[in-house]
């Protein structure tokens, strides 16, 4: 967990001035965005790729809104989100589109609405391709089996992965001349280290020899699962071995080259407050109760990871469980440890919060989803969508 002292000065009036917030909110922050979005304009310009947001990590409207001026499309794993995306991007820029299960229908429809489609097996490749515009550029998900990660559940080449073909199915179908005309790979999680990227393009290099570099193929995506900063954004990394894999692919293969990050220009820029509803007393520790719940960001109960929460440092004195609101015994953030005690009343403010998480919230036990704000680059705070019972009996059939 990352110890937490300063409160974003932002946030502060947030937090402390007379703004008022109804709780649990989910703030994205403006400036924030768009200081990520500024780190992903210098990759693009330094390197000559095009630059997507993956909309899948998040797909708020006004927030992708203000993204599409920065970027040069989005990357989309659905007809959902590529209707949403499409209705943002209007012709300002590409769709990209890949998803490990297609239907017949969904193809069709959004066959029509993106510019780029990557079929992830030649199954898939084989049933839906003839739908598709026939201006959109088809391409084929390599999937080339070289792991980095340590939990198989983030981990695209898994042994087995359905994500993708092999890298010796691909030369295959480039050799019968399947009308692929380019390749999209997507291998890793929130990784930093752009070494594993080139590794990983020097294996394809090696799988598909001449294929890559002979002119069937025009274009190359590199996906997501890098980060462009480290857990301090203190710009640290090392990002020569990205520029030199671009720079291979571009000038070495004549490939137009994709990034479509996620998580990168996404994670740090948004925040959930929630308010401490009860504190409980027991023999084992002190509880706060808060107004939010692990459903708002299910990934940490999945995955049993403690999010980060301002002001918590490892080695303050006064400690507590955080727990959510909802009946589920697991419903539990973790063990804080602040510098004053929390009382009824005050916010928790859960940091890094962009990337999948209001994506994946529900309204388990019936507890309501956060209202959405956006921290303007202003400084103001505007209430962007507020969820109400009839959305939720709506989803109920009400
Ligand atoms: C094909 C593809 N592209 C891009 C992304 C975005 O990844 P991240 O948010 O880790 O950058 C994902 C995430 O699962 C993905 O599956």
């Amino acid at each position: 967990m990352n110890v937490v002292t300063e409160w974003p000065e932002r946030l502060g009036s947030v937090l402390f001035g007379d703004v008022p917030l109804e709780t649990p909110a989910f703030i994205y922050d403006e400036a924030g965005i768009l200081r990520l979005l500024g780190k992903g304009a210098e990759i693009r310009e330094s390197s000559g790729c095009r630059l997507l947001f993956a909309v899948k990590s998040f797909c708020f409207r006004d927030a992708l809104e203000l993204m599409a001026p920065h970027l040069d499309g989005f990357a989309v794993s659905s007809l959902f989100e590529a209707k949403l995306a499409r209705s943002v991007l209007r012709d300002r820029g590409t769709l990209h589109f890949t998803t490990a299960g297609l239907r017949p229908q969904d193809a069709a429809d959004s066959g029509v609405l993106c510019d780029y489609f990557a079929f992830n097996s030649v199954n898939q490749l084989r049933s839906h391709r003839d739908v598709l515009h026939p201006a959109v550029q088809v391409g084929l998900r390599v999937n080339p089996e070289l792991s980095f990660i340590g939990d198989a559940r983030y981990d695209p080449c898994r042994p087995a992965s359905r994500l993708g073909e092999p890298l010796s199915t691909v030369a295959q179908i480039l050799d019968e001349g399947d009308s692929v005309s380019g390749l999209l790979l997507h291998t890793n999680c929130d990784a930093t280290d752009f070494g594993q990227l080139e590794t990983t393009v020097n294996k394809i290099r090696r799988g598909l020899g001449p294929r890559l570099e002979d002119g069937r193929l025009r274009w190359i995506n590199l996906g997501g699962g890098y980060l462009f900063e480290d857990e301090y954004g203190d710009d640290a990394l090392d990002m020569t071995p990205l520029y030199r894999t671009i720079d291979f692919l571009q000038r070495g293969c004549s490939l137009e080259t994709i990034i479509e990050p996620g998580a990168a220009l996404i994670r740090t820029a948004c925040y959930l407050v929630s308010t401490v509803l009860e504190i409980q007393t027991r023999s084992g520790g002190k509880t706060a109760i808060l107004d939010t719940t692990v459903n708002h960001m299910p990934e940490a109960f999945e995955y049993q990871y403690e999010p980060d929460v301002l002001g918590h440092r490892d080695d303050a004195d006064w400690a507590c469980t955080l727990a959510g609101c909802t009946c589920l015994a697991g419903d539990v953030f973790g063990e804080y440890s602040f510098d004053h005690p929390l009382a009824v009343g005050d916010r928790v403010m859960f940091l890094n919060m962009g990337a999948y998480t209001l994506v994946k919230a529900h309204t388990f036990n019936g507890v309501n989803l956060p209202t959405i704000y956006a921290l303007t680059s202003g400084g103001e705070l505007l209430m962007k969508r507020r969820y109400t019972y009839d959305d939720f009996a709506a989803r109920w059939g009400a």
